[in-house]
């Protein structure tokens, strides 16, 4: 893989630390307790780094992962995020999905809440032909083996595939082998936990 563009320097945590901190206070003043956000500064420093104006992610909640997305696509005109979202079925967590996302980023952003068989499907008439996506919503083997293809075959030459939970079953790995492509693969820390995502380059 030759490497063309340029590795961001700053790290997403510091440069938006302002902005994070207050939609964490506003997550822990809601009862909902929801997904659980992908590995950002990732997602951040690639969505920089191929410079990205299309993007498809799966899988909301809070908006995290959306809120980081659109701070990077919001630099480069005519950027847009389509994102899809099965709301948890507990009481009114659709209205907490991507709430700390700031109305200032929404004009970029298009949500289409209903499960990723349709929204996926939706997500890519909108956006036939992306520079980035993100995986994060349906967490069993078959969800993901349905859509990693869908979304690799969108991905332009170059572009990159993102998927978090890796480590939750085989579907990334028996993907990666059906495509015949070696992934990096990166650890998220947590306090309690360690998790894995899986990378591609088209
Ligand atoms: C782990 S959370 C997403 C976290 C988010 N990416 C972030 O980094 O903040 C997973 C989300 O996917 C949604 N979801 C689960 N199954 C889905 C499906 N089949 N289609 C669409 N969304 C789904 C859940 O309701 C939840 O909001």
């Amino acid at each position: 893989m030759k490497i063309t563009g340029k590795i961001p320097t700053v790290k997403f945590s510091e440069k938006f630390k302002d902005l994070i901190e207050e939609q964490q206070k506003l997550i822990e003043s809601i009862p909902n307790r929801m997904g659980g956000q992908g590995n950002l500064e990732i997602i951040y420093q690639l969505a920089e780094y191929v410079r990205a104006t299309r993007a498809i992610e799966t899988g909301v909640s809070y908006g995290w992962s959306s809120l980081t997305l659109l701070l990077s696509l919001n630099e480069r005109e005519g950027s847009q995020l389509v994102s899809t979202d099965l709301p948890y079925f507990s009481e009114h967590s659709e209205s907490y999905v991507g709430c700390v996302v700031p109305d200032r980023l929404k004009s970029i952003w298009t949500i289409l809440p209903y499960a990723d068989r349709e929204a996926l499907i939706d997500a890519l008439k909108i956006l036939p032909q992306i520079d980035l996506c993100h995986y994060d919503s349906d967490k069993f083997y078959q969800g993901k083996m349905w859509a990693y293809p869908l979304l690799w075959q969108a991905l332009k030459p170059g572009g990159i595939f993102i998927a978090d939970d890796i480590d939750d079953d085989f579907a990334f790995r028996d993907f990666c082998e059906e495509i015949d492509r070696p992934p990096w693969i990166v650890e998220t820390p947590f306090t309690n936990d360690i998790k894995y995502v899986g990378i591609l380059v088209k």
